[in-house]
Order: structure tokens, then sequence, then C-alpha cells
């Protein structure tokens, strides 16, 4: 057979090369939104929590003011880091010669500066980036001149409202931590693809959705993932149709490179959130959310099944395609294209594929 003419996948050194993990962590990976922590983190002020993104180290803090501010986690003296962890301060001091700056980054005082002939303080200010609060999700993104999320993720915001009514209430639940030894590229095609869904996910398929309305359809450099309900009484906990509009739905918004906001019949949120380790690992936090963070039953048995099965079934298959990308066996795969789209297509493969390729911002 001439293959050809065919779409196919992108060559495995993607996935498995050092030079272009690099490119990515300088490139694609500074120029995008990527998930910095949640508000409910940052309840008062001068409160922070550190986080990672591309392999810099930077942290949100809460303001005078009460807005929120996220830094590179560096003294603008000699290169400290300034805070570890989470925790609370009235300013920002440097642990190691105690300059000290204000919540705003402004730097205030510091040993003997005073004596410094021309030293003019009011120079001095910690480098911010930019912050965006989605539904009190908040995304970071290291390039000073990207365009809002709204113009990334056209609609997301109003979509997510529709199906979470109650989003501004939620707060984490639980967020479950675990490695995948795979490229995050693996990890996020699989992601965005239910062509596996029949064969490997029986738990989700047979009693969260039905697989024969699965869609997967581009929206700016979201992908938007809708099917229905699977029938009442085969879901794996109840839920009320009446409720809302939504109710009966469920719907993922992947938001390139590395977060997808999950939504399953019931109006349940979760989240996965990848973060890139070396070329060949990634870690993922997967989210679960519930008014106020309270203990709920419901949640806490949904999220171990989850585990136990649709997430504990993807480890084991992108693991086994990282492998397969070294072994000298393995050409690109032409990917199959439906023109009529639905869960046994890989339209949004390819979409990702060209993003991953270069082809990645508005
Ligand atoms: S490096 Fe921070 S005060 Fe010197
Ligand atoms: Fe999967």
């Amino acid at each position: 057979m001439d293959t050809s003419t065919l779409i196919h996948t992108l060559d495995a050194r993607y996935y498995t090369h050092k030079d272009i993990f690099k490119k990515e962590r300088n490139g694609v990976l500074t120029q995008t939104w990527q998930y910095a922590g949640h508000v409910s983190q940052l309840k008062e002020v001068g409160d922070y929590f550190t986080f990672r993104i591309a392999g810099e180290n930077l942290f949100c803090i809460r303001l005078k003011d009460g807005s929120i501010r996220a830094y590179y986690n560096v003294c603008q003296h000699r290169a400290h880091e300034l805070v570890s962890g989470s925790g609370n301060c009235r300013t920002i001091v440097c642990p190691y010669h105690a300059w000290t700056y204000a919540l705003n980054g402004q730097l205030l005082t510091g040993p003997n500066l005073s004596s410094v002939p021309g030293f003019d303080k009011s120079k001095i200010c910690l480098m911010s980036v930019k912050l965006e609060n989605l539904h009190g999700f908040l995304f970071a993104n290291l390039d000073p001149e990207s365009a809002p999320m709204d113009d990334w993720f056209p609609r997301v915001r109003t979509e997510l409202l529709e199906y979470v009514p109650h989003i501004a209430q939620l707060k984490p639940y639980r967020v479950i931590n675990f490695i995948e030894k795979c490229n995050w590229k693996v990890a996020v095609e699989n992601y965005s693809e239910c062509y596996h869904c029949k064969f490997n996910h029986k738990s989700i398929s047979s009693g969260v959705f039905r697989t024969e309305t699965y869609d997967i359809q581009p929206q700016g450099f979201c992908l938007r993932h809708t099917a229905e309900c699977q029938n009442l009484e085969r879901m794996h906990y109840p839920i009320d149709l009446n409720a809302n509009s939504t109710a009966g739905k469920y719907s993922s918004w992947f938001l390139w490179p590395m977060f997808s906001f999950q939504v399953f019949p019931g109006n349940v949120l979760n989240t996965y959130c990848w973060r890139e380790v070396d070329v060949s690992n990634v870690d993922v936090f997967r989210g679960w959310y519930t008014v106020d963070g309270k203990e709920s039953t419901v949640i806490r048995d949904l999220s171990n099944l989850d585990h136990e099965t649709t997430v504990t079934e993807d480890v084991r298959i992108v693991e086994s395609v990282q492998r397969g990308l070294q072994s000298r066996g393995y050409r690109p795969g032409p990917l199959v294209l439906d023109p009529e789209f639905g869960i046994n297509s890989e339209h949004s493969i390819k979409k990702l594929q060209e993003w991953m390729i270069g082809n990645y911002s508005p």
C-alpha cells in the first residue's frame, strides 16, 4: 500500500531527543499559559506558594490590595531563591543577605545599602510574569507579549461556567500526583484522543459517558471533548439530570500545552496538569474539587475508581509508547483521520502535532 499521501505521526526524535526537549524549554513552554495553582491557596495578604514552569522557579503571592502576582523566585542582589514551599510573609526577605522586598516587589531595605553612594532602591524590583485567573485557576505565562487566555482559548471561560455553575465555590479536595515515564507530548496526545478508549477504558466508557457520542474538536488552542452521559442505571454514581441543562453531559477543555479541565456528568469538575520533568518523564497532578474543599464520599469513591482504572490504564499505555518510540523498529505511522470525526478519529492528534512542531500561538 502506498501510504505517502496519508498524514503521519511525528518522528520519534520529537519524543526522545534531549535537544528537542531543550528547545521546548526555551520555546513553547515559556510562551504558553501554564497552570500555577488555585486562588484558595492564597486566602490572606502575604500568602504565597511556589511552582515551576519550563524549569523556572516562580511564586504567586497575594498583595495588600487583594490582587495576586507571580514573580520569578530570585533575589535581584546575587540570585538566592527568595521563598520555598508555601507560607505567609509581611515582606519578602531574602535568606542570603536579608534584602527585603514589599509584596508589590519593590526593594524596601537591606543591610548597609544607604552607605553605598548612588544606590537607588527604587530602581530595584522583583521580576513579575503574566498571570490570569480563570474561575479561580491561576495560569502564568513567561512571555510578556503573550495574548490573553481568552484569545488562545475562545469561549472556554463562558462554557466552564455553564458546565460548572458552582465553580466559584470550588476548592481543591484532592490532588493525586504521580510520574509517567514518558515524554510530556506522549501523555497529552494520549489524553487528546479516545480512539483507544474502547479497548483500554472499560470503566469510564461503560459508567461515565456513551462512547458513540464522543467527539473532539479544536477551539482555538483548546481541544474540546464532548459526550453524552451513560444511561443512568449504568452510571458509576448518581446524577440528577434535572439539576441544570448540562448535568447530563461530559465535556473536557484541553488547554494547550499541558492542562485540562474535565467535567463528568453531574457537573463534577476534575483536572489534569502535566509538568515536564525531562525528555522521558512527566509529572501529573490529577485534581478533584468540591464546594469549599469539603469531604464528599461520592468524589472520594469516584477519584479512587478513576485512579485505579482510567489513570492506571493510561500510565501503562504511555510508558509502553515511550519505550516503543525508542525502538529501531519504529517508523512514524499514519494517523486515522475519519472525515466524519467521532471517537475513532485522530483529528485532534493532527492538530496537536501541528502545535508541537511550532505553530503554537495565536
Ligand atoms: S542574594 Fe538576596 S540578599 Fe543577597
Ligand atoms: Fe486514555
